[in-house]
């Protein structure tokens, strides 16, 4: 993480008690992460999370990730802590990683949607882990999105879209990861990726050897993030290797990793990163597809980005907004 990036001006302390005692007390509190904004409420309180589903429009098929401050909350949470995962912990949290385990009696079943298993994780954002520590409880918190559409990095996106209906924002300033945590199961051997995400796959297999990938074409009612029509613009989004020629009867925007210097014709250009750098992509994807939406164009064509790191979540975003059929290669 870039700590310029996670540093205030994101709250004064006391909106900071406030906010945790708003989840203590059942309220719903959005809140920065350094991958993408949060929408939270007591995890241990099946009402407060009720306000979630209602919130975001979520179907209540679709579990949530429990977000805890310290490793020691974990253990009223899950059964059983397998030393791959506690080795993953210990290496990656706090950071932009969700353990799926076996889940306690504790954790009711809205969390989980009645799955046998509670997804977990420790967010590094300052301000998330002092909203947590503060808050003392764990807090089950969705992407602070309406369901289906593009997650939020920044506390504008939230304040626009679901500003109305939560009771506080913890102002974190833009999310220095910018996609979701990568989603990693251990509900089989060997443990499987339900979601790529903000840490790559390479680097939790240097640290615990192969894992599987779950089949990200299939829609999969074990991690519904997965669904098809995902992260979606309200613009038709085209995915394509390359950038094409701009049509010339449609309003089209580019949304590519670079931009060819001198590319024309198109109404609006997204250059993601003028290094190709895919870390620097990521944090800027969301907003640049929200940006490019607002702009009432025709089509948004976007270009897949190499498939390696962080490039892969990067990949699954723009597959998933896309209206594509399913293509191996880039899942
Ligand atoms: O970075 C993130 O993970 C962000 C921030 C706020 O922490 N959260 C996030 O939450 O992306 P959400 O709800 O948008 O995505 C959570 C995903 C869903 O796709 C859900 O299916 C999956 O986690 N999930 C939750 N519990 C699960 C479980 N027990 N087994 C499998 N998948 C699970
Ligand atoms: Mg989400």
């Amino acid at each position: 993480m870039n700590p310029s990036q996670s540093q205030p001006p994101y709250r004064s302390p006391s909106d900071i008690h406030r906010a945790a005692q708003l989840l203590r007390e059942g309220g719903l509190v959005a809140f920065a992460t350094e991958t993408v904004y949060g929408l939270g409420a007591n995890a241990l309180d099946p009402v407060a999370v009720s306000r979630i589903f209602e919130v975001k429009k979520r179907p209540s098929f679709d579990p949530l990730i429990v977000h805890i401050a310290d490793i020691r909350q974990l253990e009223q949470l899950a059964t059983d802590f397998p030393t791959k995962a506690r080795r993953l912990a210990d290496r990656f949290w706090p950071g932009p990683l969700t353990i799926v385990l076996p889940k306690t009696d504790i954790v009711p079943d809205i969390v989980t949607s009645g799955l046998p298993t509670v997804a977990i994780r420790i967010p590094s954002h300052p301000a998330a882990l002092e909203l947590l520590r503060l808050a003392d409880v764990p807090v089950a918190a969705p992407s602070a999105n309406l369901f289906g559409s593009v997650s939020p990095t920044c506390a504008d996106h939230v304040r626009r879209q679901l500003g109305d209906s939560v009771d506080c924002i913890v102002d974190g300033g833009d999310c220095s990861v910018g996609v979701e945590s990568t989603i990693l199961s251990f509900a089989a051997d060997p443990p499987a990726i339900l979601r790529f995400g903000g840490l790559a796959q390479e680097q939790i297999e240097a640290v615990i050897g192969a894992v599987a990938v779950a089949d990200h074409t299939e829609t999969c009612p074990s991690s519904p993030g997965r669904l098809e029509h995902h992260y979606a613009t309200e613009t038709p989004l085209l995915l394509l290797d390359s950038i094409p020629l701009p049509p010339k009867d449609k309003r089209a925007g580019l949304l590519a990793l670079q931009a060819p210097t001198g590319v024309q014709g198109f109404a609006a250009v997204e250059e993601l990163s003028a290094d190709g750098d895919l870390a620097q992509a990521a944090t800027r994807l969301f907003a640049a597809m929200r940006r490019l939406d607002a702009l009432d164009l025709d089509m948004i064509y976007a270009t897949i980005v190499p498939n390696r790191g962080i490039g892969r979540a990067v990949n699954d975003r723009l597959y998933r907004a896309s209206r594509n059929k399913p293509r191996l290669e880039y899942t």
